[in-house]
Formats: structure tokens, sequence, C-alpha cells
């Protein structure tokens, strides 16, 4: 009778331990949902900060449009290269030829309009400057993309 009681009791005990058990399973699971949640919640925030990690990349290049750059051109640098680019004896030379415009890029050639070229520049032929542009007002960034598409039209 004794040894049927104390059976009795451990199957109880062993009971108890299962539904323990099983109360901290589904306490566990229902935390992990709710951590799951919040989980989900910090991915979608950081899907908000994601044009941050695109902020370093480089500005697309404006598009130059070569009728505007006709215009531009005529008035700020026909003076000394011609209207269409041929050159003028003894000042700017002839950009339809110019092995420097077909060379390089279109962002390099607008860097080179708006530094220039010094006449004790070593890669200066005529010992003549080639004025800086840079800090013209009239002169965008746009605009000079405008007058380097109408260069290339010209070679
Ligand atoms: C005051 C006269 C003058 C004006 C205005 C001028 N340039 Fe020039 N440019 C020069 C001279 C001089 C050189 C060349 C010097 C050298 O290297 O022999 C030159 C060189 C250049 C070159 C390099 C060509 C090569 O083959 O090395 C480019 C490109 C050019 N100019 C574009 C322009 C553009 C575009 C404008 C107008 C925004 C302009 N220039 C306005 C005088 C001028």
């Amino acid at each position: 009778m004794r040894d049927l009681l104390i059976t009795c009791h451990r199957r109880y005990a062993m009971r108890v331990i299962a539904l323990c058990a099983a109360c901290v399973g589904i306490i566990a699971l229902s935390g992990c949902g709710r951590r799951g949640s919040s989980a989900g919640k910090q991915a979608a925030g950081s899907g908000h900060s994601l044009p941050a990690i695109t902020q370093g990349a480089a500005p697309i290049p404006p598009v130059g449009n070569a009728v505007r750059g006709k215009k531009l051109f005529a008035d700020n640098c026909a003076m000394c290269h011609g209207n269409q680019g041929q050159g003028v004896k003894f000042v700017g030379q002839d950009l339809q030829t110019s092995k420097f415009v077909l060379s390089h890029s279109t962002a390099k050639i607008v860097a080179f309009i708006k530094h220039g070229r010094s006449a004790t520049n070593p890669g200066n032929h005529r010992h003549i400057a080639m004025p800086p542009f840079g800090g013209n007002a009239n002169l965008t960034n746009q605009n000079l993309y405008d007058i380097v598409a109408y260069m290339r039209k010209l070679q």
C-alpha cells in the first residue's frame, strides 16, 4: 500500500513537472513571439535608413545640351576660339581637332574650363593663358556641360 502511494506520488509529481515544463515552453514561445515582432519593427526601421547608405554615392553628372551650348560658346569662348571652334590665330587654339577634347571625359573638360590653363603651365603651347571660368556667375555647371556637348559636335 505504501509502495503504491509512493508510485502515485511520483506519477503526480511527474505530471506537475511536465505541466510546468509546458507552461515554461508556452511563456518562452510567447516571449519569443513578442521579441520577434520587435525585431521585425527594427528591421523595418533599418529599411527606412537605407537611403543614408547610398548618400555617399557620386552625384549623376548633368547631361549637356549642344543647342544651348552653342549660344553659350558664342558668348564666352568664340572671341578666342572662333564661332565654330576653328581657333583664332595667336589666341585660342582649334578645338575642332583638339586631342585634349577628344581624349578627355566631359567631367574632366568641365573641370579644365573652370580652372583654365596658366601661360606658364608646361602643357601650354601658346604661352597665353586660358582664363578660368570657375568663378563666372553666368556659367553654371549645367552651362559648362552644355558647352562641352557643343564642342563635341564640332569635332
Ligand atoms: C581669352 C581667350 C580665351 C577664352 C575667352 C577662352 N579660351 Fe580656351 N583657351 C585659350 C588659350 C590661349 C588656350 C590654349 C593655351 C595653350 O595651351 O596653348 C585655350 C585652351 C582651351 C582648351 C584646351 C584645348 C587643347 O587642345 O589643349 C579648351 C578645351 C578650351 N580652351 C575651351 C574653352 C572654352 C569652352 C571656353 C569658353 C567657356 C574658352 N576656352 C574660352 C584662350 C581662351
